[in-house]
């Protein structure tokens, strides 16, 4: 207990997600102590286990300023956001609000507060249709629809804010997550769920009686559209060479993080079916618009500053860590459920 007073603290917005769920325990292993700050819209305060939640929006900047004040967080990780791309085409105020002027209050909160340091979950939607592949972090970007255009805004709000106050920040440009911890305690529970693989796994698991394919017409060797899936906690571990690499690093700076290697729609459902044991029945449907064919990242720079290595380099490993996770999930939620 007196141990966890002097580790450094770090706020993390969106700590109750998943993949900031996974941040918190990586946090925890380096030595800090992570506070989560969520409004659980879209997380679980079980998945909160390695520091305290503070239940808060981003909307309500005087309860931001409160919760730093209390906690003096040494620098922010700030995930929180909405984030169904689709959603964002026909909601897109929510979007922006949430997304780029939540961010607003809480830059402005730290500010008041002195606290100079921010690393920003951003993402590969930030690129819109790729003009080369692999894509590298000087590919402009031309995001496709509000939510990748949040992202890129809140981009280039540090960028500005670095130049005007002294803000230190690394966006880290997320290609697809997957996958969960070894532990199998955390893992992907979206409310309203839009991933491929949990929504594979809940087919397989009998939850879904098929998936929906969105073309299978696309110019890759199987026709349908390829993405880059890294593993959730090869992503956290980034998280925490970002936050060593602010303590030297001024201005904005950002970094890709995907697996460089891609995979299409149809590799995915037939590795999930292999690990579940179990049929995996599709449904296809024209492509949606504004589907790359494909997008795959270029890490070098990830690995080559910051030292990234990420250590999930199969895809039926980080399914199958999902799978564990998904098994437990369904039993303990199912026990719940009776004992209730
Ligand atoms: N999952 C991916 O593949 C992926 C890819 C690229 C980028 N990202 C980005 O990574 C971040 C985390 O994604 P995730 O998959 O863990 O999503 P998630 O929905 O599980 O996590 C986001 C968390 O933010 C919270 N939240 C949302 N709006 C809030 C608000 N206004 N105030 C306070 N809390 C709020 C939600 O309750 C949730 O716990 C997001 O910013 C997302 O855009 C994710």
């Amino acid at each position: 207990m007196i141990i966890s007073e002097v580790r450094p603290r770090i706020l993390v917005t969106g700590g109750a997600g998943y993949i900031g769920a996974h941040v918190c325990r990586a946090l925890d292993e380096c030595g800090y102590l992570p506070v989560a700050y969520d409004n659980l819209s879209n997380g679980h305060s079980e998945a909160v286990r390695w520091g305290p939640l503070e239940f808060g929006e981003l909307e309500d900047s005087s309860r931001i300023e409160a919760v730093l004040r209390t906690h003096r967080p040494i620098a922010v990780i700030h995930l929180a956001g909405l984030i169904a791309a689709g959603d964002s085409v026909v909601a897109p105020a929510a979007f922006y609000r949430n997304n780029v002027a939540g961010t607003l209050n809480l830059l402005e909160a730290m500010h008041i507060c002195a606290i100079n340091k921010i690393v920003f979950s951003s993402s590969a939607g930030v690129y819109g249709e790729p003009e080369f592949t692999p894509i590298a972090e000087h590919h402009p970007h031309r995001p496709v629809n509000p939510y990748g255009a949040t992202k890129a805004m809140v981009e280039r709000i540090l960028s500005d804010y670095a130049v005007a106050y002294g803000l230190v920040s690394v966006s880290l440009r997320y290609f697809n997550a997957i996958g969960a911890g070894p532990e199998g305690d955390i893992g992907e529970a979206h409310r309203h769920e839009t991933h491929l693989v949990p929504l594979a796994l809940d087919v397989a698991a009998g939850l879904r009686p098929f998936i929906h394919v969105f073309g299978d017409d696309f110019r890759t060797p199987d026709g349908t559209c390829i993405r880059d899936y890294v593993h959730v906690c090869d992503l956290a571990d980034a998280h925490v060479l970002a936050l060593q690499f602010l303590d030297h690093n001024p201005g904005a700076s950002a970094f890709n993080l995907g697996s460089e290697r891609g995979a299409s729609v149809r590799e995915v459902i037939d590795a999930a079916s292999r690990v579940s044991g179990s049929p995996i029945p599709t449904r296809i449907h024209p492509r949606r618009p504004g589907d790359p064919a494909i997008l795959v990242a270029d890490a070098t720079r990830a690995k080559r500053v910051l030292g990234w290595c990420p250590g999930y380099n199969c895809l039926d490993a980080q399914i199958a860590s999902a799978w564990s996770w998904h098994e437990r999930y369904r039993r303990v939620t199912s026990e719940r459920l009776t004992a209730s």
